[in-house]
């Protein structure tokens, strides 16, 4: 039986719907850039596996680091143990993390990231005295499926059910160049009846939201808005992370940097699950206490893994290599030259991009999970590329290592599919 047939018996995947979507595509191996299923074919993952596998799969730079430190330690409770794969890995990353961000805290995905994050922000002021208990985030973020992060998100798709067990959060547009005196206003009015403890956002670019780009100055008003006010501000830097928009993080394009910050995803280049939650000395202080009440009790079993910190030190290291960066820097050049030729397309209604980062909206009404997402969605598999429409939105995220041919066939085969809607 093929493994197709033997995942509908006992398998639950995630965002699924198994009576209209009954077979998952079999993948037995993936390299580089390439994902092959059990029946040969081949796709190029042009979004790096959610955004994950930026050095390619299987990068064995990162491999080979993980097998030998599979000799060396496993696992070990990182509550009252330390290591030195965590040790290296929170001296590296303060090393390139914005120069306020100061402690460092693990836990295995970015929705637990988003869910430390809020947690820090709510009890920052809880052990300063000052009860807040209202979150502010924009209308369309998306932040994980955990209770925390789905309150923060605006994307009510996922959240339906569960919208009345919600954290009170409100919600202010994002800025957009036109619309900053209304968020101000916005801003001052929900201050003034509420007790905001912090502020989450994605940086620059909200991903779930079909990659919707807004105005860095908008987000820079309303952040010193925040500091202002001594809203604790949280930068969903799960996606954003480690290179996507052309620095090493999306904060780095901002002159206010977060107070707090998640990362995971191309944390540790797609071979491991782990998640980080950074913070200022300000924000640590606030916890740091005689009484035992006041740290932070939080932890999860696989905190620190020491295999997940040595992959994210060995994809740190490939990050800030020559060829990496220079990867970088062609592959904007490419979607740069690409978008010229794209955005007159009568089928495309609009394009957008940032470092790595390439949307493209196309002029035709689509369901999120309609028919003609499917079909666009079909005919990019059925020509060997792996892509994942929003709705109406096609983007690439390919890995930093994609090769110039590669890329050109992902646009080739965009190109190709606006005649088929
Ligand atoms: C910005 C952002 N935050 C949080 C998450 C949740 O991460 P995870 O799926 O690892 O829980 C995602 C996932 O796509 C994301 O894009």
């Amino acid at each position: 039986m093929s493994l197709q047939n033997r995942d509908k018996k006992h398998l639950w995947h995630p965002l699924t719907q198994h009576k209209l979507q009954p077979n998952s595509i079999a993948v037995v191996k993936a390299k580089d850039c390439i994902i092959t299923d059990e029946n040969g074919n081949e796709y190029i993952d042009a979004i790096s596996s959610w955004y994950t596998c930026m050095y390619g799969h299987c990068n064995p730079f990162i491999t080979n680091r993980v097998a030998a430190q599979m000799q060396q330690l496993d696992q070990v409770v990182f509550s009252g143990f330390t290591h030195e794969p965590a040790i290296q890995l929170s001296e590296a990353l303060i090393a390139i993390l914005p120069e306020n961000q100061n402690k460092i805290f693990f836990s295995d995905n970015g929705s637990t990231a988003v869910e430390v994050g809020i947690k820090m922000a709510l009890q920052y002021h809880f052990n300063r005295a000052e009860k807040r208990n209202v979150l502010l985030a924009f209308e369309d973020g998306f932040h994980g499926d955990t209770f925390g992060a789905m309150s923060v998100s605006g994307l009510s798709v996922y959240n339906g059910p569960f919208e009345e067990f919600f954290i009170d959060v409100k919600r202010i547009p994002t800025p957009n160049g036109n619309n900053h005196e209304a968020i101000l206003q916005k801003l001052q009015a929900i201050v003034s009846t509420n007790k905001v403890a912090g502020f989450v956002y994605e940086p620059l670019v909200q991903g779930a939201a079909a990659m919707k780009m807004y105005d860095a100055d908008g987000l820079e008003m309303i952040l010193k808005f925040c500091k202002i006010n001594n809203i604790i501000t949280i930068a969903d830097e799960v996606m954003t992370g480690f290179g996507k928009t052309g620095k090493h993080f999306a904060s780095l394009h901002l002159d206010t940097k977060p107070d707090i910050m998640c990362l995971s995803k191309a944390l540790t280049a797609g071979l491991m699950p782990m998640a980080l939650t950074t913070c200022t000395q300000a924000i640590y202080n606030a916890f740091y206490s005689d009484n035992m009440s006041m740290a932070l009790f939080h932890g999860h079993t696989y905190s620190a893994n020491p295999l997940a910190c040595v992959a994210a030190l060995a994809s740190i290291e490939l990050l800030q290599t020559e060829i990496i960066q220079h990867s970088i820097q062609s592959i904007i050049a490419s979607h740069q030259a690409f978008d010229k030729r794209i955005k007159l397309h009568p089928k495309v209604k609009s394009t957008r991009q940032i470092g790595i980062i390439y949307a493209l909206e196309l002029n035709v009404e689509m369901e999120r999970y309609g028919d003609l997402r499917n079909k666009l969605f079909n005919f990019y598999m059925e020509n060997g590329v792996f892509l994942r429409p929003l709705g109406s939105t096609i983007y690439i995220q390919a890995p930093y290592v994609i090769t110039p041919q590669q890329l050109e066939k992902v646009y080739a085969v965009i190109e190709e599919s606006l005649s088929i809607i």
